[in-house]
């Protein structure tokens, strides 16, 4: 059996289950094992230290078509503090459509973290998107910024609550309720719910709450292929719901598991005195948070900023991802079935 969705044929993939990219590491690895398996693998916006960006983002394309035939994205962060979005957003889809194979196979464009309008209003882009089936999607932590995307002219929406991992927004609804609020508001309207997603069970109710798929982080950090250190993916089995707390990150707030770097940056403080300290960020202190993201994706996770959100409760393995991807589609196909038998 599958689960067919509107996200499932737009995107041709075989299962509504997608990598939510995780910048600023790799995920190259994860994109293809995820597309492989019949899900919607994701690269993320690369941002670590002495790396280009832009070449990163085109070999990590060129690696992916080498080796899956199957649809795959890519994440740009198009925050105003980060230097490479513009560039990106004018590069990447003219690179894609000089090359037939990641025309063909490069299907969701997926923009977050800044403006929805960054990518819609790049000449290449425009290009591309008349003369290919990819699909523009943004990050949504808010009603009101969910009415900006669909304004922007996207094609679809990430619908992310505030427990989800990394980055979040400042809104911190949940994943429970935003989802309703963009239902209620767009009721056909592509949706994929985030944040908070590990198991089949989650998926049935996404799915029940009217999104077409679900996607993953810190479900997919746990699995054999990630190219997350061994140190950062053992963090996840024996970890708590309750073992993540959110802190002041340099592109707004980000949801960390609770370590001595965690607490040392706990979030505190309104949305308004956080923004103007965001206003004040010198080059320095994006160098100093760059370096915590590093610090851990390397295996330091004491020192390090450990992303990762609540759906780290619902995680007790590091399982490959083809086996993760059949697990969920399994018990979620048998939660739907056990609350459809509900109807009299
Ligand atoms: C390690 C890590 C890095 C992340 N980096 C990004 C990013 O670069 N861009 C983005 O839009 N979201 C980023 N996020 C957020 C995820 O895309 C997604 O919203 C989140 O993981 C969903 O919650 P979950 O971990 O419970 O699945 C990141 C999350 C994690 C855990």
């Amino acid at each position: 059996m599958t689960i067919k969705t509107k996200i499932t044929e737009i995107l041709g993939i075989k299962h509504p289950i997608i990598a939510a990219p995780m910048g600023p590491f790799y995920t190259t690895e994860l994109t293809i094992a995820v597309s492989n398996a019949g899900g919607l693998g994701v690269l993320s916006h690369i941002g670590l230290a002495e790396k280009d960006p832009v070449e990163e983002m085109k070999k990590d394309m060129l690696h992916v078509v080498e080796h899956t035939d199957k649809p795959f994205g890519f994440n740009i962060r198009t925050s105003r503090m980060e230097p490479y979005a513009s560039v990106l957003c004018h590069d990447i889809p003219k690179f894609i459509m000089e090359n037939p194979k990641l025309k063909e196979q490069c299907m969701y464009a997926l923009t977050s973290a800044g403006s929805a309008k960054t990518l819609p209003s790049s000449s290449t882009f425009q290009k591309l998107k008349e003369e290919s089936e990819i699909k523009h999607f943004h990050v949504a932590p808010a009603l009101w910024l969910a009415e900006k995307c669909v304004s922007a002219g996207v094609d679809g929406l990430v619908v992310t609550g505030g427990e989800g991992g990394g980055h979040q927004s400042y809104e911190m609804v949940s994943t429970l309720v935003l989802l309703q609020q963009v239902q209620q508001k767009y009721p056909d309207f592509p949706i994929v719910a985030c944040g908070g997603f590990a198991t089949g069970e989650g998926l049935a109710a996404a799915l029940a709450l009217g999104a077409g798929a679900v996607a993953m982080g810190s479900r997919f950090i746990a699995s054999k292929e990630s190219e997350f250190h061994e140190t950062y993916k053992n963090v996840v089995p024996p970890a708590h719901a309750q073992d993540t707390t959110m802190a002041t990150g340099v592109f707004g707030p980000i949801r960390l598991w609770k370590n001595k770097y965690a607490i040392e940056h706990v979030m505190i403080g309104s949305k308004e005195e956080k923004l103007a300290q965001e206003s004040t960020l010198s080059a320095d202190d994006i160098i100093e948070t760059m370096r915590a993201y590093e610090l851990a994706y390397k295996g330091n996770i004491d020192d390090g900023a450990v992303l990762l959100g609540q759906s780290i409760g619902l995680i007790d393995d590091i399982e490959s991802v083809s086996n993760i991807i059949e697990k969920t589609v399994k018990d979620a196909e048998a939660a739907l079935k056990r609350a459809t038998d509900l109807i009299i």
